[in-house]
């Protein structure tokens, strides 16, 4: 009985965010407002309609394959909403990351912190990626059976323990498993789900909207915001199309050389900067950080995280109590090193949720801890855990592998040395990271075209200086520096704050530069790192939510759980 306390919590917090478009989209009559993009027409030229109350909705119809249109078409879904001032200096589109997030999704959640950071020149536009939410081609590999791929999914993400080789050499081999078993499942137009397609369907959305404006296709530019792996969508973009480039922001940048080559490798380079944060936060928050106890200095309390770490690496934390978990569990040290990996992302969301994860564990109290990372739930439970993130797993995985061209090094030994080197970089989240994505793509033999194949990064000029941004500390993709590097004339705009993305908080220097860029294409001067309002230990009961969540089932569950 009691036990469904954390299901309902779950489900209500769930719920009140999907509730309003999901119930409707049985409602396929209602032509006034769209609730669904089942009533939103695919045509090959834009024409918007009402939806989801404040925005209007269309569905591009396109090539699979530009190059061969003997392929067939697929359908692209877009989410407007109008700038305040009419007319718009143009179309922004957005891409929240990823890969395998949904751009209309990302940005009706968003919206309000989009239009602080961009302000209200542009119109902007959320786009659904091939493969991912509403955009074709539909990619399954259980057949419409998503309860399949959530119990599939949940073995193959949680409790790989890479410390331990037993563990490691299970992984490389069920790992193997996706690619053999999606192969034989998938869709076959699963090849042309790639980024460099979707950025010829980025270029595909400006010719087709300056033509209904009778302008010129050939002279239409893109404006876009990319944030995370919509960083490299944007300097694919920008690299293949250097001369259709309109303002571009690219923030949270990724080593796009590093993403091709399919090692994933170069993201961690500041995470345990990020994770070391939390402790000086935490002393700065006082009491409000629960985890600070009776401690003084930084320093004291990494020590004291750092041995219940260990403690709980050595001695795993037995949980049996019904009314946090629904069978008995055993916490182990790989689940906390995966909280604390969604936990940098988001400081001021996920820090306070942290400590009070950290300050029971160092009393080996595991309840909380454990019903956060789903320890102890069923997959097929009344909770309904397929509402909490494993669908945006295939288009992931999907989009990441036909993009790598197989050029990773997919032999076990390889798997183990990169295991090795992730430790390396961080010994906090080192453990957690490479289970993503890199060893699933071995046995996925869904080869893109040559055309949808980039041939990588070289230096280019761009019509327009691109301006890229990220946080002082971003645990999983600081590459600003090298990403710049390939284009001419670009910029560097930083921000004092740790996290994922410019919109973990607010900082009225960050969005007048950025608005100016977007008004007038003026980049900030050269080495601006801007002040904010960042705060990862937000007073009590001030606790909301912003910016980019990581698309870890974890990341939903601590808040729905909270
Ligand atoms: C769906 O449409 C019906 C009329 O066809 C209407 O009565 C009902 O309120 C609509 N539901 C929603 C959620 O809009
Ligand atoms: C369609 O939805 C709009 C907005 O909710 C509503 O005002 C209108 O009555 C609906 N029309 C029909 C036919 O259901
Ligand atoms: C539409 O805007 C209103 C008022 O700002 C807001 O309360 C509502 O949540 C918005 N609806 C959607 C679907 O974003
Ligand atoms: C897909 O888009 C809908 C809006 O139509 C959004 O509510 C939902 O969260 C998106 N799904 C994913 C997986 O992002
Ligand atoms: C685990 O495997 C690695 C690489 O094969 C090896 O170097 C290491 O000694 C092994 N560790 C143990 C505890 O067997
Ligand atoms: C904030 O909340 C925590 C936990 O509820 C409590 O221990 C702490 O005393 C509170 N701090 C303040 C300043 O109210
Ligand atoms: C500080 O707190 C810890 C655990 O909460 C306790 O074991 C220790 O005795 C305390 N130290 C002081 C000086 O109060
Ligand atoms: C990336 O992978 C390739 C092939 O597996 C390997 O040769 C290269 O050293 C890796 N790069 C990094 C930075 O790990
Ligand atoms: C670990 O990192 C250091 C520098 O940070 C580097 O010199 C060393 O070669 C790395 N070791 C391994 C095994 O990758
Ligand atoms: C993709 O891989 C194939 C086979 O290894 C290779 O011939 C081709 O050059 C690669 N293409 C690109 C663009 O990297
Ligand atoms: C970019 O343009 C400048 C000025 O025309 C030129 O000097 C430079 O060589 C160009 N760079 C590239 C990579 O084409
Ligand atoms: C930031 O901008 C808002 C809105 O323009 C303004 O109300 C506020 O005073 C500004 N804050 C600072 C610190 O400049």
């Amino acid at each position: 009985m009691i036990n469904r306390v954390f299901c309902l919590l779950g489900l209500a917090a769930s719920a009140a965010a999907s509730a309003a478009l999901l119930q409707r989209d049985y409602n396929t009559t209602n032509t006034t407002m769209a609730y669904s993009f089942k009533d939103v027409p695919i045509t090959a030229d834009l024409q918007y309609i009402p939806c989801f109350d404040n925005f209007t909705c269309t569905q591009l119809e396109v090539p699979l394959d530009y190059d061969d249109l003997d392929a067939g078409t697929t359908n692209i879904a877009f989410v407007k909403y109008d700038a305040a001032k009419q007319p718009a200096l143009g179309d922004i589109i957005f891409n929240p990351g990823g890969p395998g997030d949904s751009g209309v999704g990302g940005m009706i959640q968003l919206l309000p912190q989009l239009v602080e950071l961009i302000g209200d020149s542009h119109n902007i536009v959320g786009m659904d990626p091939r493969g991912v939410n509403h955009s074709g081609p539909l990619l399954d590999c259980f057949d419409g059976q998503p309860w399949l791929r959530d119990y599939y999914y949940s073995q193959l993400y949680n409790g790989v323990d890479p410390r331990s080789n037993v563990s490691l050499s299970t992984y490389y081999e069920l790992s193997g498993t996706f690619g053999t078993w999606c192969t034989q499942h998938l869709n076959k137009a699963a090849k042309y789900v790639n980024t460099p397609a979707t950025a010829r369907d980025l270029l595909q959305y400006a010719e087709v909207l300056a033509q209904s404006q009778n302008k010129p296709r050939e002279e239409a530019k893109v404006n876009y915001y990319g944030a995370s792996y919509g960083t490299v969508l944007g300097t694919t973009f920008a690299s293949l199309y250097p001369d259709r480039v309109g303002k571009f922001l690219i923030d949270a940048v990724v080593d796009g050389d590093d993403y091709y080559r399919g090692n994933w490798s170069q993201n961690l380079l500041q995470a345990d900067a990020a994770v070391e944060s939390f402790f000086k936060y935490c002393v700065e928050a006082g009491s409000v950080c629960v985890f600070k106890a009776n401690s003084s200095t930084a320093e004291e309390l990494k020590q004291r995280f750092d041995a219940m770490l260990l403690n709980v690496e050595e001695d795993p934390i037995p949980v049996t109590d019904p009314l946090y978990v629904q069978v008995p569990t055993v916490l182990a040290h790989i689940d906390v090193r995966v909280l604390l990996t969604v936990a940098v992302y988001n400081p001021p969301v996920f820090f306070p949720i942290l400590a009070a994860i950290a300050a029971q564990l160092e009393n080996r109290d595991g309840l909380r801890a454990a019903a956060i990372a789903s320890k102890g739930t069923g997959p097929i439970s009344e909770c309904n855990y397929m509402a909490l993130g494993y669908e945006a797993i295939l288009p992931r995985e999907v989009i990441a592998c036909n993009d790598n061209n197989k050029s990773f090094d997919d032999r076990e030994e390889a798997l183990f040395e990169l295991f090795k080197e992730q430790k390396n970089l961080s010994t906090y989240l080192g453990d957690t990271w490479l289970v993503g994505i890199v060893p699933q793509c071995r046995n996925l033999n869904t080869t893109p075209p040559g055309t949808q194949l980039f041939p990588g990064f070289k230096k280019v000029n761009t019509s327009t200086p691109i301006l890229f941004a990220d946080n002082t500390i971003d645990p999983v993709t600081s590459s600003y520096d090298l990403m710049s590097s390939y284009f001419e004339g670009s910029r560097i705009l930083l921000q004092e704050a740790v996290g994922h993305g410019l919109m973990v908080t607010s900082s009225n220097c960050t969005s007048s530069y950025v608005q100016q860029y977007f008004k007038t294409g003026e980049l900030p001067p050269k080495d601006t790192v801007c002040n904010t309002n960042f705060n990862a230990f937000p007073p009590n009961g001030t606790l909301t939510k912003r910016g980019l969540m990581p698309g870890h089932p974890v990341a939903r569950r601590s808040i729905d759980l909270w």
